[in-house]
């Protein structure tokens, strides 16, 4: 909590994105079945909504559940659909009382029904809210997304709603499900791992990257704050120099 003061507000990430892994290695560790870890884990889910709500960030996207996790096993796959299920019923309190818009991308169909239901009820009921996006990637996967982006795309130009000559970056930004959610500025992944796992690759192209060794379950306030305050005391050049970014350096 002491590290939250050394936070700017005026230079936060606007998009923060999270991949939350460890979970079952969490749960291994302390001699339990990997499915205790998941359940551990929407505790951090809480806190860390809660906090980057509170802290002003203005676009949260978690990392739930990936198109290649669907190669699970049954039972592990089937307890995540539950939780995502339980959490989601009981969590729309908090979202209410946060102002928080819930979003969801990914190859939704493919979910359950009744996860489908509780999602689709739980975006209707919060659409309003504005203080905070909160994107769940479910089903998700960002080689799927672009083809589904492409065959879109094709489809328009096809039908001559859109010219091949007009096929431009904002073009293919509007056909992917993260359409309405701004570049990412910051990617946040746990458990030591260094590596992308098919995560948001087209919005994460002049991204941060911060990795910690803490497994999600114990991913705390603190570590969130940690990984902003390494965010902030970085130089963002998108190609520059650094005399472009700070003239003072030119002297
Ligand atoms: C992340 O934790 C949660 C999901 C991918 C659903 P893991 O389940 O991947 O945990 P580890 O990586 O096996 O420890
Ligand atoms: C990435 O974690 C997916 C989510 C966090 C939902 P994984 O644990 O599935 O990633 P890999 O397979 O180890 O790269
Ligand atoms: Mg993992």
């Amino acid at each position: 909590m002491e590290r939250e003061q050394e936070i700017n507000t005026a230079t936060l990430p606007q998009h923060l994105a999270i991949i939350m892994d460890g979970n079952g290695r969490w749960a291994k560790q302390k001699g339990f079945l990997r499915t205790i870890g998941h359940e551990n884990g929407t505790k951090s889910v809480r806190v860390t909504v809660e906090s980057c709500a509170k802290l002003g960030i203005k676009y949260l996207t978690l990392y739930a559940f990936s198109t290649e996790n669907w190669n699970r096993p049954k039972f592990e796959v089937e307890t995540l659909m539950k939780l995502l299920i339980s959490s989601l019923k009981k969590e729309i309190k908090t979202l209410q009382s946060n102002n928080i818009k819930l979003n969801a991308i990914g190859n939704l169909t493919n979910l359950p029904e009744s996860v489908q239901k509780e999602l689709h009820e739980v975006i209707q009921k919060t659409a309003d809210n504005t203080r905070m996006t909160l994107t769940l990637a479910l089903s998700y996967g960002a080689r799927e997304e672009l083809v589904h982006a492409v065959k879109k795309i094709s489809n328009n130009v096809k039908n001559n709603i859109i010219s091949e000559e007009a096929i431009d970056e904002s073009i293919i930004n509007q056909h992917l499900y993260t359409h309405n959610l701004p570049d990412v500025d910051l990617v946040i992944r746990t458990s030591g791992e260094h590596r992308i796992s098919n995560f948001l690759l087209w919005q994460i192209a002049y991204a941060e990257f911060y990795f910690t060794e803490v497994l999600w379950p114990d991913f705390s306030e603190d570590h969130l704050y940690e990984a902003i305050i390494s965010y902030q005391n970085r130089e963002r050049r998108f190609g520059k120099t650094s005399e472009q970014i700070i003239p003072e350096k030119n002297v």
